[in-house]
């Protein structure tokens, strides 16, 4: 197995997570499609509840009247111990909830986009009630005794609505965004609101060290809570609460025995061939304003404009998957990076044309298709939790070839080191670090790959969870005097 399976019998791990493992669609003649869940948090989760079992409560993209809470319950491995039970929202908590304080305000906020962060006091009643909503299909589903692990920040009032009806609850809460600085955090009227929701935890994890700094320092100045710096612990109505960074792995045996299939080491050749030039440099993620897309263009037209000669010698693809359509500022960057593609090819396009655009899901086994045809791979977000793109590269082209570009503001650079990095706010600097990747000797680029490979190896999927159950099981349980806050 990947995974030791929790040393504590008869207690079952209970995730709670926005979006559930499983798609479902009523298509009417069809009947009921079940699709897996396309999210780089399902992804990461998927082989933890596989080896360890239990419950996994989550949305599955249906709509329903306000009292159908709970929709199906699905098993999710062969071995018929775990299971998905799906909550139904209304349309006006999509609105509210999902599109609205969930990515409309808290994801901008927590990704340094104030301005885009928007502030409705009536959506926010709405997160509160789907909060609750989340809460009592978990109580519903779990035994006392059982793990409740939260994720993510359209849950951040859950822990509280557990914590009511079971004092001695195991909590925790894994934040896969970026947790701002206190001054950015504080702008949120319901600041203080949300962040007690958080401390009716026993652990909180995020991946990197700077976003535990700024979580513990937001605690200690918005709320006055008493906090230990040196072991990353806050002291809050009568608990001690662990916060820690754990960043995120990949299942990377998965893209590593896809890459060394036949067939799709020949689809990556005639991909490559196909393109006509001799440089293949690829972008993939979700079409997020925080992914640094329109950016990235422009670190290319920087190029193209600076070094004439590489417009026929490089093709950049960008993969976009559709994401928070309904969003406003999704809709808006949508149609910047159409028209910057569009302007890029209309300026450099002779016999050859230098940018492909892709706005659609890509599946997996055409995924590592491009990552393996791609000379290089540019993750250049403005700002991103971790990023599991950079790493799912490195997994599969460990063993061959290819550069990471990284950006410092990716979380993901704290552990991928050897990778190139670039300002992605600044063209020419990425346009630099894009040639110097493509003119590196082979030696170099041997070396880098090789150590960002053997970082997305030991700090895989297994190792993280080994980590958060660790400090989970052994950290969490301790008391403190009952009237310390
Ligand atoms: C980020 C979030 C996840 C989310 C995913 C996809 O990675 O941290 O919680 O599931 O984006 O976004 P979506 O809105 O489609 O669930």
């Amino acid at each position: 197995g990947l995974l030791k399976p929790l040393s504590y019998r008869d207690r079952r791990l209970v995730i709670a997570s926005n979006r559930g493992p499983l798609t479902l669609r009523d298509s009417g003649s069809k009947g009921l499609e079940i699709t897996p869940s396309v999210s780089g948090l399902v992804s990461a989760l998927n082989p933890i509840i596989d080896q360890e079992g239990g419950a996994w409560v989550g949305w599955g993209g249906r709509l329903g009247k306000p009292d159908e809470i709970m929709g199906k319950t699905l098993p999710l491995t062969d071995r018929n111990d775990a299971f998905f039970h799906e909550v139904i929202l209304t349309e006006e908590e999509v609105e509210a909830f999902y599109e609205g304080i969930s990515n409309s305000c808290l994801w901008p906020l927590c990704h340094n986009f104030v301005e885009k962060a928007l502030f409705d006091a009536e959506q926010w009643q709405n997160y509160r009630s789907v909060n609750i909503k989340y809460a009592q299909t978990l109580l519903q589903k779990s035994q006392p005794r059982d793990l409740i692990w939260i994720h993510d920040y359209h849950l951040a009032l859950v822990p509280t609505s557990i914590r009511l009806e079971r004092p001695q609850a195991q909590i925790s809460l894994f934040w896969h965004i970026p947790f701002p600085a206190p001054e950015i955090f504080a702008t949120l009227p319901w600041a203080r609101e949300l962040l007690k929701g958080l401390l009716d935890c026993n652990l909180i994890a995020f991946h990197t060290e700077s976003y535990v700094r700024n979580f513990l320092i937001t605690a200690e100045e918005l709320l006055g809570a008493k906090v230990d710096h040196v072991t990353g612990s806050i002291f809050w109505a009568g608990r001690k609460i662990i916060v820690a960074a754990y960043p995120i792995g990949i299942d990377w045996r998965d893209f590593e025995s896809l890459a060394s299939k036949p067939e799709i080491r020949q689809k990556a050749h005639q991909l490559k061939q196909a393109s006509g030039g001799d440089y293949l440099i690829l972008g993939v993620d979700r079409l997020d304003y925080t992914k640094g897309i329109p950016e990235r263009l422009k670190a290319i037209e920087w190029l193209f404009e600076n070094h004439p000669e590489y417009k026929r010698k490089i093709t950049f693809i960008q993969i976009a998957v559709p994401s928070r359509t309904q969003v406003k500022a999704y809709q808006s960057l949508r149609r910047e990076v159409e028209e910057t593609v569009g302007r890029i090819n209309g300026r450099f396009t002779e016999d050859h044309i230098p940018v492909r655009y892709l706005f659609r899901p890509l599946r997996k086994d055409h995924l590592v298709t491009h990552y393996l045809a791609a000379d290089m791979c540019l993750v250049t977000p403005l700002r991103d939790g971790l990023n599991l793109v950079a790493k799912e590269y490195v997994a599969t082209n460990g063993n061959y070839s290819g550069t990471l570009l990284l950006s410092p503001f990716a979380g993901a650079a704290n552990q991928l080191k050897e990778a190139l990095q670039a300002n992605p706010y600044s063209p020419q600097e990425t346009a630099e670090q894009i040639l110097k990747g493509l003119l590196m000797a082979e030696g170099e680029k041997k070396r880098r790959l090789h150590s960002l490979y053997k970082s997305v190896k030991e700090q895989d999927i297994s190792w993280w969870w080994k980590r958060i159950k660790q400090a989970w099981l052994t950290g969490s349980t301790i008391t403190v005097s009952p009237k310390a806050t």
